[in-house]
């Protein structure tokens, strides 16, 4: 197996809009959304002025639900290539618009489908778990996905289905990996991946940020690279179990609507505290590390999604071939009849 280096993230995006200029691309985003019959879905991390337009914001699981019961003729979807990807696989007769098809994401390079056939070869019969954040081909490859709000149920249905003496192969995430493995108990083979953004997340910013705020309730998405130290720490007794959640940004929402904690440490992309502060204006959400900024989701703007409503055609148009599609399908049918 080989190590699979995350690429650069691209140059941060341009600067951001005045109020009046958000005002008006909005209105012309919803009227040409309107003309269209599209409908807009955008992942949690999107830029506020994204989410506000979107017609349905959440996580990679529940945008996949969306997408597949997307009544609209065209999908316009704010996120990275592989979200997008997906929603053309789940909807293949409609047309899926990415405003920029350069918004990729380091998880997802971190395996092609010849590694993943090569990793297969070395251990026949394991069965394979792939995140979404996977190419379409990766997908295909695949025989079941997982997000990071059911990775554990997935790996818990193969334990039921498949025998507990069965040999997987998880990726690309290793820190999710290192996650399921904890809760599940159960040994796997975890593709060595990560994402750029979370795995720069520290043990030392925990640290940092629990000494300034000390009885804060932690919200941590599996990707990080502190999740292995949190779990140690709580397994040592140094962090409260209590107040430690391991959550995907959808479950970070759920979390924070119910919880009596007035603060949070959040630990993942910095587009979350957007609609975790927007839905609980009375609680305070600190970011573990200001600097945690997937500059992939932050290429989606309006004027590119205007544009995108706007002219459609190859430039914006998410294409997977359709045999890949009908093979790439299969794990992700698997996953939605798992955790609907
Ligand atoms: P969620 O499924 O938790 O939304 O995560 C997607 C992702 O890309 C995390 O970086
Ligand atoms: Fe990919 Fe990481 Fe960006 Fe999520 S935050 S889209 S995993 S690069």
């Amino acid at each position: 197996m080989s190590i699979a280096l995350p690429v650069l993230p691209p140059t941060p995006a341009v600067a951001p809009l005045a109020r009046e200029e958000i005002d008006v691309l909005s209105e012309e985003v919803r009227a040409l959304a309107a003309e269209r019959d599209a409908v807009i879905l955008a992942h949690n991390y999107q830029l506020p002025e994204v989410q506000a337009v979107a017609d349905y914001v959440g996580d990679s699981l529940g945008l996949s639900q969306h997408a597949a019961a997307a009544g609209a003729e065209t999908i316009a979807f704010c996120g990275v290539h592989f979200m997008a990807e997906t929603a053309s696989i789940l909807s293949p007769e409609k047309t899926v618009l990415l405003p920029d098809l350069a918004a990729g994401c380091s998880l997802a390079a971190a395996i092609t489908a010849d590694e993943l056939r090569a990793w297969k070869a070395e251990h026949p019969g394991a069965v394979v778990v792939m995140y979404v954040n996977t190419s379409a081909e990766v997908k295909a490859e695949t025989d079941y996905c997982c997000t990071s709000s059911n990775a554990v149920q997935v790996v818990e249905h193969i334990r039921r289905e498949h025998g507990d003496d069965v040999e997987i192969l998880f990726g690309p995430d290793m820190f999710l990996g290192a996650y399921v493995e904890h809760v599940t108990g159960r040994r796997m083979r975890v593709w060595m991946g990560e994402c750029h953004v979370h795995a720069g997340i520290r043990p030392a910013d925990i640290a940092r940020v629990r000494a300034e705020h000390p009885g804060a309730d932690f919200l941590i998405h599996p990707e990080c690279g502190c999740s292995t130290s949190v779990m140690e720490y709580v397994a040592a007794g140094d962090v409260d179990d209590e107040s430690t959640h391991m959550l995907s940004t959808g479950g970070m929402l759920t979390h924070a609507r119910s919880s009596d904690a007035d603060t949070f440490i959040v630990a993942t992309e910095t587009g979350m505290l957007h609609p975790l502060a927007a839905e609980n204006p009375d609680k305070r959400f600190v970011p573990a590390n200001r600097e945690a900024v997937c500059a992939y989701m932050k290429m989606i703007t309006l004027p590119k999604l205007r544009d995108a409503l706007r002219d459609g055609g190859e430039r914006y148009t998410v294409r997977v071939a359709p045999e890949t599609a009908e093979r790439a399908r299969v794990p992700i049918g698997r996953m939605v009849a798992i955790a609907p």
